[in-house]
Order: structure tokens, then sequence, then C-alpha cells
């Protein structure tokens, strides 16, 4: 049996990247998904993609109405809700607090606070009528830069670490009803876009080095693909499995928290030791 068998999801930011995994992913565990995202190009080719499981929804994410309307597609084409994920996000390039021009600073503010984080709120809202009734579930994608820095510059952290709190405090309000959790990935080549604002929307996030950052920084040292990450998504959505899950956010970032000051004590001299026959 598939984990997801009779779930219906909204997924936000589908259309591409790590959204667009998880929705291919829950189609495969038998799920029917609902993608909002604001390319109608990339939209039209996931559903040319995945057929009938999946529903297609242009729209911001920043609006309230664009979010009703994606939940009421899951209702109207699948009969329910089952579980909310706010995904949709984009990236500040690390721009530090020096670097923001004051006279740009309340538009960045607005445009990275308004869809990482009022998405999110948004999207929930508009979901808990759909969500109360099947006693579903939110999950939010968060970051490493929700925990650490460096992961972002100040506006990106701020929203993620906003994107923490959210899970928090919903877990709390929507108790007994809806369970809440978070996913908190690490890097991903994908096309995540910068803001308007600061004139970063047209670069993307896959043409800079991180096979090789990942390499030098992380525990895991492999570049992580959005496949590694999904599996995270369709355990926190199954209510077989994470029934009594809520208000927990699972780190899948190849252990940036446990990095220390050097390269991971055992190394490959750990390996050469106990399996090249170094030690009996
Ligand atoms: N790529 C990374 O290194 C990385 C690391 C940690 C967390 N994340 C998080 O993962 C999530 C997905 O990012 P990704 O890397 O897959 O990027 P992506 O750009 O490939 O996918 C994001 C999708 O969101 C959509 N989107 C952006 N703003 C929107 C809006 N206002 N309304 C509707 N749709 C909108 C885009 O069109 C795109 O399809 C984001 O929340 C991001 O912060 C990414």
């Amino acid at each position: 049996m598939t984990w997801l068998t009779g779930n219906v999801a909204l997924v936000t930011g589908g259309a591409s990247g790590l959204g667009r995994t998880i929705a291919e992913r829950f189609v495969e565990e038998g799920a029917e998904v609902v993608v909002l995202d604001r390319s109608q190009e990339k939209l039209n080719e996931l559903k040319s993609k995945l057929g009938t499981q999946v529903a297609i929804c242009c729209g911001d994410v920043r609006s309230y109405a664009d979010n009703r309307n994606a939940v009421d597609i899951a209702v109207r084409h699948f009969g329910r809700l089952d579980t909310f994920i706010g995904n949709a996000g984009i990236w500040d390039y690390q721009t530090a607090l020096a670097d923001i021009d004051p006279e740009r600073f309340d538009d960045a503010f607005s445009e990275v606070m308004g869809i990482n984080v009022g998405g999110y709120l948004k999207g929930a809202r508009a979901a808990l009528p759909a969500l109360l009734e099947s006693r579903g579930s939110v999950v939010l994608t968060l970051s490493n830069a929700g925990f650490y820095s460096n992961g972002g510059g100040v506006l990106y952290t701020a929203s993620k670490f906003a994107g923490v709190g959210l899970v928090k405090q919903l877990a709390f309000e929507l108790a007994p009803h809806v369970r809440v959790n978070g996913v908190a990935p690490g890097p991903l080549a994908s096309d995540l876009r910068g803001p308007e604002s600061l004139g970063l929307h047209d670069q993307s996030i896959g043409n800079l080095p991180m096979a090789e950052l990942v390499a030098q920084n992380s525990p895991l040292p492999d570049l992580p693909r959005a496949q590694d990450y999904v599996g995270a998504y369709v355990l926190l959505a199954s209510s077989r499995h994470s029934r009594m899950t809520t208000g927990a956010i699972l780190n899948v970032d190849g252990g940036i928290g446990i990095k220390g000051l050097t390269k991971p004590s055992g190394g490959e001299e750990l390996f050469d030791r106990f399996c090249k026959g170094e030690e009996p």
C-alpha cells in the first residue's frame, strides 16, 4: 500500500524545484494534488506530465483570494483537502543589511516576508475549514536558514525563523484537529529566485557553485537532490505514520547543525580503519 492513498494535498510553489518534486512524489504515493504557482508555463508542463491526479491553479501566494481559489479547486475536483503544504518562496541571495539600499528597504521587506511568511499564513487560513473537516495537516517548507546564520541574508533568515514560529504557534492553535509541522531542507540547486525589489528576480540559485560549497562545508558532503528531501513531507502528511506528530520540524540539511570546527571526526579514515582491514 502506498503511504498517501486517498490524501488530497495542496502544494504552493509546486511547479518547480522542491515543490514540484513533492507533487510528483505525492502522486506516486497515491495522493491527488493541487498546485498553486505563479508560473503558468511551468504549471502547464507539470499538468501534462502528471495528468488527472493533479489540478493546477495560477496565482500569487500573497493573495488570499488566490489561496482560497486553490482550496476550492481541491474540494471541487477531488472532494476534500487533507494536507496544505506551504512551500512557495524566494531567496535574498545573502544580501547583508549593510547592502540594502534604505530607499528599497520597505519594498524588499514586504516582498520577502509577504511571500515567505504571509503566503504560508494566508494559505493555512484559506485551507483551515477544509482541514478541520478532514482532520488534516499543514507542512511548511523552512530551511537551514530557519535555524542558523548564513543560509541567506538578513531578510531571508528572518523569514525562515518566522516560519519556525508559525509551525509552533499554529500547532498550538489548531490542536487537536489539525497537525502542523515543518521540513527544513538544506541547499538545493533549483531555480530559486530573488526579490524583484532588490533587482534579483532573474538570478537562479542553480547557477551558484553549490556542489563545491556543500562538499566543503557539510558533514554529508553530496549535493542533495530534491528527491532526498521529499520523504520528510510524505512522513509528516501521513496520518497513519505521524498521528501524534505536531509542532515538529525535521531538519534534513545534511547535518549543518552538527558541523564542528573541523571536518567530521570520522571522515574517510574511519571507513578505512574498519572496512579496509586496518583494524580487526
Ligand atoms: N533551493 C534551496 O537551496 C533551498 C534551501 C532551503 C529551503 N528552500 C525553500 O524551498 C522552497 C522552494 O524553493 P525551490 O528551491 O524549490 O525554488 P523554485 O524557485 O525552484 O520553486 C519555487 C516555486 O515557487 C513559486 N513562487 C515564488 N513566489 C511565488 C508567489 N509569490 N506566488 C506563487 N508562486 C510563487 C515559483 O514560481 C517556483 O515555481 C522555498 O520555500 C525555499 O525557501 C530552498
